[in-house]
């Protein structure tokens, strides 16, 4: 299967790819090495998964990209600062706001006058599969529901790049796959950039156009699999032997940097 060297840029990226990472190292003030050198460059658009063991430091790198951690060493270029959403494992709802109000909460932060905060809240509702929820809270919303509004409020900023730190692992796997081809098409219809995090190879492989496989702390990129399959990606892929074959390797790569 195509692969690269974590060196060498990829191919299909150009030199103007708006998140240009190079040399990005983190050692935390307690003295843990977390990564060590990252150079990664990610083309508009483009759908990229960070995967690697618990503790490789992919939440790390991604808050490095996002802005919201220091990098020790390197630099993180991104071509438009504004426009960054980040959605987090859990998803971090305010209990006493409303479906409705949680949803415009990022846009509230950004100062954007209400009425175009409702219009885009109502239209980012809608593309989860929140419409006729509005006036819910919370805690009455099922775990798949909550996570869909977790990333209703990151879409409603319309982001250019979307940062994700396993936003799926607490949800069981047919809701789970059930937000992955949302994901997808959500993506496809908004044209942003994705840099993903999972541990779950399967996942990373059925969303992304490339798996970044990192290695355990310090983290590093270990390997780049080009991940071949066309979009829209239809479920029916992962029974596929294709799908499966490009699974077992990756898990062949996981099983020989773990040792
Ligand atoms: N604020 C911090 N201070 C000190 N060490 C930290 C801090 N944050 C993370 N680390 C350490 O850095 C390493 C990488 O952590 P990170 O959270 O990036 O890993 P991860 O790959 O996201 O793991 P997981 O899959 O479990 O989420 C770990 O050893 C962790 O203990
Ligand atoms: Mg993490």
């Amino acid at each position: 299967m195509a692969h690269q060297d974590a060196a060498s840029p990829p191919a299909a990226v150009s030199a103007a790819a708006p998140i240009r990472i190079s040399g990005v190292a983190k050692t935390f003030p307690n003295g843990t090495e977390a990564l060590t050198p990252v150079d990664l460059r990610i083309g508009e658009g483009e759908f990229v998964t960070l995967l690697g063991p618990s503790g490789c430091g992919k939440s790390t790198l991604l808050r490095i990209i996002a802005g919201l951690t220091e990098p020790s060493a390197g630099t993180v270029e991104i071509a438009d600062e504004q426009s960054r959403a980040f959605v987090f494992q859990d998803p971090t709802l305010l209990p006493w706001r409303t479906v409705d109000r949680n949803a415009q909460l990022l846009l509230e932060l950004e100062g954007v006058a209400k009425p175009e905060r409702r219009e885009r809240a109502a239209a980012a509702l809608d593309k989860v599969g929140l419409k006729g929820f509005e006036k819910s809270y919370p805690r009455n919303l099922s775990g798949g529901m909550r996570m869909r509004l977790s990333l209703a409020r990151a879409l409603a900023l319309r982001p250019k790049f979307f940062l994700m730190d396993e936003p799926f692992s607490a949800l069981d796997e047919i809701t789970r796959e059930t937000l992955q081809d949302e994901l997808l098409r959500i993506w496809a219809e908004e044209g942003f950039t994705s840099v993903f995090v999972t541990h779950n190879l399967y996942e990373a492989v059925y969303l992304s156009h490339r798996v970044v496989v990192m290695s355990p702390r310090p983290g590093r990129v270990e390997r780049i699999f080009d991940i071949p399959f066309a979009y829209p990606r239809s479920p029916d892929l992962r029974a596929t032997p294709e799908f499966t074959a490009l699974g077992a390797e990756i898990a062949g790569c996981l099983r020989e940097i773990a040792q």
